[in-house]
């Protein structure tokens, strides 16, 4: 799977920041058709989407597409934009169920088999953001071979259910532990809200923080300045990579001579923590760096 530590959100109208956006190279460009842009807007949205994935080169930068919820009046139009333009995949918002998931997956496979394209080429990602999404979150996660992430909405679902957002996001802390835990379960990717504060990068950088320690494997940009910090938060730095090569050595040591669990600087080392020390080399990898040197 490529990585998608930042994904950048674009409104999808504005040519200009989706230009800018590109040179970036974030992960993943997110151009957006929903709740950036406004009802007015929306026809202008698509054609100027259209117009950028026709005629741009996104280089290394995933080209995804958010479309209006499912049960709006917008969704058609959004996915027949669609149309003969190349996209990674679309990004379902405010997703309550599997049926909204199968519905623009099979709205998918007979657009692929029409303009003769891969059979399940185009992904999609669905944000949860709404008490219904998280009390349905296994036959989501289940729903579709498409599907390779969860996202986690904190502003909408805290609008949903009555909620006062805080800083550390303590009202929805089931949730966003639900959503990553029904991700991994289901072997997708699991990108964390939007931190919607612009010019705090030290906070920014904590709650991607805390989203990587709960499991996540990025998170959401809304801003460029927010692209470099989110990308970091999810890259394994040198010590780290170093510690999980060093941990595996000696873990393989301790196996043949037939120890189980054994100590390193005065803690217990066993089988989850090099189970953990892989999956931080793992990271490293699909993030490009080449661990064995
Ligand atoms: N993607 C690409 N470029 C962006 C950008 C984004 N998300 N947000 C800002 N920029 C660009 C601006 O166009 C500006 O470019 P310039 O220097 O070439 O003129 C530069 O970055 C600095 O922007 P700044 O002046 O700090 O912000 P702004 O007032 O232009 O925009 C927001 C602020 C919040 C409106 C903007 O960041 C934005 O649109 N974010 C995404 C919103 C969105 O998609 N929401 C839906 C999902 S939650
Ligand atoms: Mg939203």
């Amino acid at each position: 799977m490529p990585p998608r530590r930042a994904m950048l959100f674009i409104p999808g109208d504005d040519r200009r920041k989706i230009e800018k956006g590109i040179t970036l190279q974030p992960d993943s460009i997110i151009m957006d058709l929903e709740d950036g842009v406004a009802e007015s807007r929306k026809a202008a949205a698509r054609s100027t989407i259209r117009a950028a994935l026709s005629e741009l080169d996104f280089g290394r930068s995933e080209k995804w597409v958010r479309v209006n919820a499912v049960d709006t009046v917008y969704i058609s139009d959004d996915l027949s934009m669609l149309n003969g333009v190349p996209a990674t995949g679309i990004v379902i918002p405010k997703v309550e169920s599997a049926g909204q998931i199968k519905m623009v997956g099979e709205w998918l496979d007979t657009y692929e088999t029409f303009e003769q394209k891969r059979a399940g080429g185009i992904k999609l990602i669905a944000i949860i953001e709404s008490a219904m999404g998280v009390v349905n979150l296994r036959e989501i996660a289940g729903s579709d071979p498409r599907l390779v992430a969860l996202c986690f909405g904190a502003e909408d679902l805290a609008g949903d259910i009555g909620a006062i957002r805080t800083p550390d996001i303590h009202e929805s802390a089931y949730a966003r532990g639900a959503v990553v835990i029904h991700a991994k379960a289901y072997g997708l990717q699991a990108i964390d809200t939007p931190f919607i504060t612009l010019d705090d990068e030290a906070a920014l950088t904590d709650e991607a923080y805390t989203a990587l320690e709960m499991g996540y494997t990025g998170k959401l940009a809304i801003h460029p300045k927010q692209i470099a910090p989110i990308t970091t938060v999810f890259t394994p730095d040198d010590a780290e990579i170093q510690a999980a090569l060093g941990l595996i050595a000696a873990f393989e040591v301790q196996q043949d001579a037939g120890t189980g669990a054994f100590q390193i600087d005065g803690k217990m080392v066993e089988m989850p923590m090099i189970r953990a020390a892989k999956a931080l080399l793992e990271r490293a990898k699909m993030a490009g760096i080449d661990v064995e040197n």
